[in-house]
Parts: structure tokens; C-alpha cells; sequence
């Protein structure tokens, strides 16, 4: 989390800062703050509580002239969001600034062997740690501030990607990354550096990703320079990038979120575009690592938030086609779990941004442990694409709306057809059961526009459901995942606390909570657990319970029953996950507008979590 961005070049800077700013705001928005030299090489740095609009309006009688600068919007790790502890910090002499995405482990030792050699601290932040340490570094050692940088991360341990500016030589940037994602762009007169290609996409697309333990020499009109701690030079692969400004702009739309999920008929068609061709899928991963899916006695899923949830939908997937056992493991508790991992185990790690610190890290111990490790990605060239093995990009385009929506489909869409593409491959599967399944994918967008069309209805029923302090959701099958989902698409963005769970499940607990005050969210197409889930639906109104059934057309049974029912389309069970999130998030979106809750960015949350 948090977001970096800095230039250099011979325009003014601020405006990009900004602008870039606001593009990463995804990413933390507790605080934000720039820092430019200006042409009398002063650092003048400014930082606000708050999101980045606040930042601008303090700015705007300010000295922010400058062609060289750095800025950050924060997510709060180490210290409360304040003014003080906001980035950039700058060390004591205020001679050196710099931003920071990461953590910085051992920052309380090195913050008090540093204030025994005299130096005082401002903030609460690690950073202050790191910019003081960089400081301290060239003075005593009388080097250069690349040297200082250098040897400073040879001290520090944790996670980082950060931008210095140093006013003694007011022409160069230094970056430098470890575990935190940083992307440099060049263009003929400038070059951008930023967390993502998000605030460098308007200016160039021609980029470098930097890897870890890589230290980026940006000089004012001389071509950039990679080298590693050890100062070994690093090649530069120098990428195109296949981002468009529009996709990241609201296009008419109230919130990003919205816009998102409108956008899923055509996502989807993204995702299974030239995959699902004449009654078959075709992956390329998988095409290129038959033998790997073909021995494979174990998949492992791994995932955090939302793409946990798709990866749940994934097991009962791969399990049903690819006769698999798969386990599902949160990347956070499985990297410390002393796991079992063997040579023939596959580990597929879902992951929208490809960069979540947690998911990344079991990665790398999967990798140790001698496992196949597959990734199903959105962001591409993200950490995690390149640190698995092989894997399927999901395509749906950049989704900003911090609460996961077309990415969560695309998830899901991808794991439908790795799981037909293994059962192809082993044979698991009938070729007239794959071919009837890749006929549902191929209709999906059509019967996601149709769902959408349900939009007034479900703004009209959100306004019933504002009072509610709790919710419940159940589910049953492929759909006790969508359940899950649902109940973490309302409780992120409307701030009412919601459950999601299996539906026979409610009898061991839940059931004792149901009153006329808590709403039930039933998710109940017409499966083979449809006859159960009914007397679930019984269970919820013998107790005087409002029942919310999203029910596949027609089902006159379950609208006898529920107070309110949600109709969408019939699909293939296995398809059904994807239907029925699209009256979830919309339920959620319009709950939480009636509430005035600032959907786009939810409070204390963040995207992109690049901290453990
Ligand atoms: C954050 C986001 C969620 C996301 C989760 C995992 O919590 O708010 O939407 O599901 O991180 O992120 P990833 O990028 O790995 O899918």
C-alpha cells in the first residue's frame, strides 16, 4: 500500500505529482505530500492528513515550482495519519527527501542507534528511520548519495520502494525496491517513476520494472542507469506498456466502483477471449506445462480478501473437472504455517494486483519447496506475474474501485476454464459436459448485461435495507463462496456488518441471530442443493426473518417464500458464482450510497495491501 510518484525533467512537476497522486489513491489515502527542489535548490515539501484534494487545496498558495520532485498518498502503517507522519520525510538537515511504500522491520533499532549519535525525529513513521540513516551514512562517510543509499539497504530489513532527492545534487533521483513494486517510464525529456504504470501511462509507454535489490540512477538528461546493492550494472529491459488513459478515467459514471461493475459484459468477454474456441479451452500455461498438471497429486490455492473467495470457487472447480484435491489457504496464515509443499504440489496464487505482500511471500517458499507455482493475475508485469512460474492473466482491464468487482469475475471466469483446460488434459472430464460449460462461458457477458438490467430494482430495495445493523448471507455449494463475497462487498464499502455463510451451516450458531432487524441475503439458483437451501429459507422465516432470495427466473417456490427475490438468468451450477455477484455488489453499492459512504474509498482500507 501507499502510493510513490516523481519526476524528472525540465517541466514543472507538481501538476504530474498530483495527477499522479490521484491515479494511485487506490493504494492509501490517509495522508499525502510532495517535495520539490526549486530552482534555488531548496526542498520545499508540503504534507497534509487527508486525501490528496486536501494536499492540493493546502498547495495552492505554496512554492511549488520545481522539475524535479517526489509525492506519496499513504496508507498508515507505523504512526497514526497526521500532517507529521506523512511522506515525504525529510532528513534532519532537510538536505535529502524521499517516499516510501513498505515497511521497515528493524526501524526501531536503527532509530535508536541513531538518536545516540545525536539525531532527533519528527514523526512516528519507519521512514523517518530510513531518510535520517541515509543521511547520517553520507555525512559520516563522506559519499555520494547513491553510495548512502547503497549501503543504507544493506542495513535495513523489510520491504520498500522508494524515491530520494538530495538538493546538493539537484539533478538526480534515486530509487531503489525490495518486495514493493516500482515502475520507472521514459519518455525523451523526462523520465516518471511511480508504485504503478497508473500516473506514467498519459506521458509514455515505453517502461521499466524495476526488480528487487535494484537501485534506478535517474539524471536530468542522461539515459537511466540500474545497478544492484553490490553496484553490479543491471540490463535494462525496457517494456511497451497496453494501458489507455481512458481505462482509467470514470467514463461518465458516479464512482469507479459502478463503472466497474457495468463494465463486467465486457470484461468477461476479455477474459475468455480466444481461450474458449469450438467445445474446448485453451490456456497457454497450461499447454506449455502439461507434464506439471499432469502429475500433479495436489493443488494448493493461495489468496487474500476477494481473490481468497475466487480461489474457494476455484477448488470446487478444479475438484469437479480435474479431480484434483485442491486446498485453499489464506497467502497470510499459509506462509507461516510451516507448510507441506512437495515437487509435485502446483500452487496457483490468485491475485488482482500482483502485488500483495502476503501472497507474494508464500509464493517464494512455494518456489523454495520445489513447487509449480501459477498465478492468475490482472495487473500484468506485476511482481507476482513474474515471480510464478507460468499462468493466466484474467484481462479485465485497471480496476481502481478499492472493493474488488470485475476482477473478482474474471477470478473466476480464469479458474473455470484452467480447471475444463486440466480436465482436458487428464481427461476427467466428458467432452460433452466441457463442451456444454464453454457454451455457458461464451454466454456469460450476454447474461451479465441481462442481470445488470436489474439495477432500479435492486436501488429501489437498498433503500428498505439502510436501518440494518447486520446482515446475513447464505449459500450453499459453488455459491457458499459468493456468499462470503457478498457479505465482504457490503461490509467493506456500507460499514454494516455482514456474515457470509454456508447456508446448513446457520443451524450451528447463526440461527440464534435472526430477528425482524437482521436481513438474509439467500443465494439459491437452481442447483442440486436448491430443494435444501428452500428449508434453509423456512428455517430463516419460522423466525420471523426478511429473507432477500436472488433466485434463477421463474422459481415461483422461493417467492412464495422470501420477502424479496432477485431474478437472474439460469446458467450451468458451476457458472452460477458469476451471476449472482453481479445483484451482490449492486445491492452493496446502492446500500452504501444511500448510507453517503464513499464507496470508491472505503475507510482504513486500501487496494493494494503491499505490507504484510
Ligand atoms: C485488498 C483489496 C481487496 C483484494 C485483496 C487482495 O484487501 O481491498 O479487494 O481482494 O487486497 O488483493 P489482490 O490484489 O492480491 O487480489
Amino acid at each position: 500500500m501507499c502510493g510513490i510518484v516523481g519526476y524528472v525533467g525540465s517541466n514543472n512537476c507538481y501538476p504530474m505529482l498530483i495527477k499522479g497522486l490521484h491515479r494511485l489513491e487506490y493504494r492509501g489515502y490517509d495522508s499525502a505530500g510532495v517535495a520539490i527542489i526549486d530552482k534555488n535548490n531548496r526542498i520545499n515539501a508540503y504534507k497534509s492528513k487527508g486525501k490528496v484534494e486536501t494536499l492540493e487545496h493546502n498547495c495552492e498558495d505554496k512554492n511549488v515550482e520545481g522539475t524535479i520532485g517526489i509525492a506519496h498518498t499513504r496508507w498508515a502503517t507505523h504512526g497514526e495519519p497526521s500532517d507529521v507522519n506523512a511522506h515525504p520525510h525529510l532528513s534532519e538537515d532537510g538536505t535529502i527527501a524521499l517516499v516510501h511504500n513498505g515497511t521497515i522491520e528493524n526501524y526501531s533499532l536503527l532509530k535508536e542507534a541513531l538518536i545516540e549519535q545525536g539525531c532527533s525525529f519528527k514523526s512516528s513513521t519507519d521512514t523517518e528511520v530510513l531518510v535520517q540513516l541515509i543521511q547520517y551514512i553520507r555525512d559520516t562517510n563522506g559519499c555520494t548519495l547513491l553510495a548512502a543509499v547503497q549501503e543504507a539497504m544493506n542495513q535495513v530489513v523489510g520491504a520498500y520502494a522508494i524515491a530520494v532527492i538530495d538538493n546538493q545534487i539537484s539533478d538526480t533521483m534515486i530509487v531503489a525496491r525490495k518486495s514493493s513494486p516500482l515502475v520507472i517510464g521514459i519518455a525523451d525529456d523526462a523520465t516518471y517513476i511511480a508504485s504503478d504504470a497508473s500516473p506514467i501511462v498519459e506521458y509514455t509507454n515505453r517502461v521499466v520494472y524495476l526488480n528487487d535489490d535494484e537501485i534506478g540512477i535517474i539524471t536530468r538528461g542522461e539515459p537511466l542507469k540500474v545497478i544492484n546493492v553490490d553496484n553490479t550494472p543491471s540490463p535494462i529491459d525496457i517494456q511497451t506498456l497496453k494501458l489507455s488513459v481512458s481505462q482509467l478515467e470514470k467514463g461518465g459514471y458516479d464512482h469507479f466502483m459502478l463503472k466497474e461493475i457495468f463494465e463486467q459484459p465486457m470484461t468477461i468477454g476479455d477474459s475468455i477471449r480466444g481461450r474458449v474456441v469450438d467445445g474446448q479451452v485453451t490456456l497457454s500455461g497450461v499447454q506449455e506445462n502439461k507434464e506439471a498438471f499432469r502429475k500433479a497429486r495436489r493443488i494448493i490455492i493461495i489468496g487474500c480478501g476477494t481473490s481468497w473467495h475466487a480461489g474457494l470457487i476455484g477448488r470446487h472447480l478444479i475438484q469437479d473437472m480435474a479431480r484434483i484435491p485442491v486446498q485453499v489457504e489464506y497467502a497470510s496464515e499459509f506462509r507461516y504455517s510451516n507448510p507441506i509443499i512437495n515437487s509435485d504440489d502446483i500452487v496457483i496464487a490468485v491475485s488482482q494486483s500482483g502485488e500483495t505482500a502476503d501472497t507474494l511471500a508464500a509464493i517464494q517458499i512455494a518456489r523454495e519447496k520445489g513447487a509449480f507455482v501459477y498465478g492468475v493475475c490482472n495487473v500484468i508485469g506485476s511482481s507476482i506475474a513474474r515471480e510464478t512460474h507460468s499462468g493466466t492473466y484474467i484481462h479485465v482491464g485497471p480496476e481502481i474501485g478499492v472493493a474488488s468487482t470485475k476482477a473478482f469475475t474474471g477470478q473466476v471466469t480464469v479458474l473455470t476454464m484452467l480447471a475444463l483446460a486440466i480436465g482436458q488434459l487428464k481427461q476427467t472430464v466428458d467432452n460433452e459436459t466441457i463442451g456444454a460449460i464453454c457454451e455457458g462461458i461464451k454466454q456469460l457477458p450476454a447474461f451479465i448485461g441481462e442481470t445488470l438490467k436489474l439495477n432500479d430494482k435492486i436501488e429501489k430495495l437498498s433503500r428498505i435495507f439502510t436501518y440494518a445493523h447486520n446482515f446475513l448471507y447464505l449459500g450453499r455449494g459453488y455459491n457458499y463462496p459468493s456468499a462470503l463475497e457478498g457479505a465482504l462487498k457490503l461490509k467493506e464499502i456500507s460499514y454494516i456488518h455482514a456474515e457470509g455463510y454456508p447456508a446448513a451451516e446457520m443451524k450451528h450458531g447463526p440461527i440464534a441471530l435472526i430477528d425482524r432487524e437482521l436481513p438474509t441475503v439467500v443465494i439459491a439458483p437452481k442447483d442440486n442443493l436448491h430443494e435444501k437451501i428452500i428449508s434453509n429459507i423456512q428455517q430463516v422465516k419460522a423466525r420471523g426473518g426478511s429473507v432477500i432470495a436472488v433466485v434463477n427466473k421463474g422459481d415461483e417456490t422461493i417467492a412464495a417464500l422470501a420477502d424479496h427475490t432477485i431474478e437472474v438468468p439460469s446458467v450451468p451450477e458451476c457458472l452460477s458464482p458469476v451471476i449472482v455477484s453481479i445483484p451482490l455488489q449492486l445491492l452493496a453499492y446502492h446500500i452504501a450510497i444511500k448510507k453517503g459512504c464513499d464507496v470508491d474509498m472505503p475507510r482504513n482500507l486500501a487496494k493494494s495491501v503491499t505490507v504484510e
